[in-house]
């Protein structure tokens, strides 16, 4: 018999009428931090084409965590004390040093890593328990600041190289895209190279309640801190159905590359890889999105930058040209358009970009996290600002009620 109050009776049966698998359609929240409807991406009110040509992604960043286009005088001020941040403490250098043989040997992966040092940067942060609205910007900086420095210093110890920009987190003059790159690699970028990376972070920023940004509200919607919610957005955006995939991507072209073989690149070969995928029902990372059905509005934007990129460049990544490379990506994208009539998101053509650039595939998610930090911790705040528990119900699969004693 059950043992349900009229109450929770009646909340179930509405729940039941609303369910929907993955919460697929279903409006969880009000934001006025972003759009996906209308076939445009906006953020606070500007289409996503329009920053990707006009605006620098701390531009973007200041947009997205303090609500509007910044003045001339505004920018200055909040780059200013965003490089003032970049440096890590002590404790966070350590601890990336201590995991090097951990990175080295692939059992521990660079997105965990990351995630535990934001959790360490929590410990230190003289803000961290104060979810006020000034608290929160403040420590918004910080971590929009010190992610890029975490990046880069990780893939120092990966590399068994000392540390670059230990002292100030790198170069004080560089832009935010600059720095993360000199701090990976010790080399100032070409302004190409820092300009495709730039506008891939301003892409990647914000995308309304996806997973991890609806993990971070979810957590803030407790009245837990930034730095937890930002934890569960770096542990929601690692899988592979969601950031992850910019790094599956491009281990599948490479996973084809190798099967195929350069010279059958544009022949048959590839459709015959691709059909063996379509009959194991394997799924095809980079491809298909659960809000846009006729394509992803920043894919396009980013493949013809990373496209022109790999024209020009002298680079061999992965001991193809980069020119090969993107014609195997566009067979690809070709046949899956024809025959599953599925397109690209961005994290396609951001494996092929950074690999081109030649970034290490394993810092494709840490460098989405670099970005996407601005759209958690607008969303964040935004949450602590006007909250209410989000707490859904569950449409109940189990035994029908039982007595414990038999
Ligand atoms: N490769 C192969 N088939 C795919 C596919 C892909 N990447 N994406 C979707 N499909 C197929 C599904 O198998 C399904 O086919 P079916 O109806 O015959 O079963 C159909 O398209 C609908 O897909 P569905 O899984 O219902 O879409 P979704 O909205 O639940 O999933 C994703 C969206 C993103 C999870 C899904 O497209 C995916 O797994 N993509 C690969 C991972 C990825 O690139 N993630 C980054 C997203 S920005």
């Amino acid at each position: 018999m059950s043992t349900a109050s009229p109450a929770a009776s009646t909340a179930k049966s509405d729940a039941a009428a609303a369910f929907a698998r993955g919460l697929e359609g279903i409006v969880a929240g009000e934001s006025a931090i972003c759009s996906v409807e209308q076939g445009k991406l906006i953020y606070r009110g500007y289409e996503i084409h329009d920053l990707a040509e006009h605006a620098t992604f701390e531009q973007v960043a200041f947009l997205l965590l303090v609500g509007h286009k910044p003045s001339e005088h505004e920018l200055v001020k909040f780059k200013h004390e965003v490089v003032a941040e970049r440096a890590l403490a002590s404790q966070v250098v350590a601890f990336l040093e201590s995991m090097g043989g951990y990175l080295a040997s692939g059992r521990a992966v660079p997105m965990d890593v990351l995630r535990t040092s934001v959790s360490i940067l929590g410990h230190l942060d003289p803000d961290c328990q104060d979810n006020s609205p000034a608290a929160n910007l403040r420590k918004s900086k910080r971590l929009l600041a010190k992610i890029p420095t975490i990046i880069g210093h990780m893939q120092n110890v990966i590399d068994g190289k000392s540390i670059i920009g230990r002292e100030h987190g790198g170069d004080p003059t560089l832009s935010h895209a600059a720095n993360l790159l000199y701090l990976m690699t010790g080399h100032k970028p070409a302004h190409p190279y820092e300009r495709v990376l730039d506008v891939s972070l301003i892409l990647y920023a914000e995308h309304d309640f996806n997973a991890s940004t609806f993990t971070s509200r979810v957590i803030a919607g407790t009245l837990s801190d930034m730095h937890g919610a930002v934890c569960g957005g770096i542990a929601a955006l690692k899988g592979p159905l969601h950031g992850g995939a910019n790094e599956m991507a491009m281990e599948m072209l490479k996973e084809i590359m190798h099967d195929v073989g350069e010279a059958k690149i544009g022949t048959a070969a590839v459709d015959e890889w691709m059909q063996k995928a379509f009959d194991t029902k394997r799924k095809l990372m980079g491809f298909g999105h659960r809000v846009y059905k006729n394509g992803d509005h920043r894919a396009p934007i980013l493949h013809k930058l990373g496209r022109t990129l790999a024209e020009t460049d002298q680079k061999n990544p992965g001991g193809h040209s980069a020119a090969k490379w993107f014609a195997l990506g566009e067979q690809v994208q070709k046949i899956m358009l024809d025959k599953k009539n599925i397109h690209p998101n961005v994290d396609f053509p951001c494996g092929l970009t950074y690999f081109t650039m030649g970034i290490p595939v394993p810092q494709y998610t840490p460098i989405f996290v670099a970005s996407r930090i601005t759209g958690w911790c607008a969303h964040i705040s935004e949450q602590h600002a006007n909250n209410r528990l989000i707490r859904p119900l569950s449409a109940y699969t189990g035994p029908a009620e039982k007595n414990w004693l038999g």
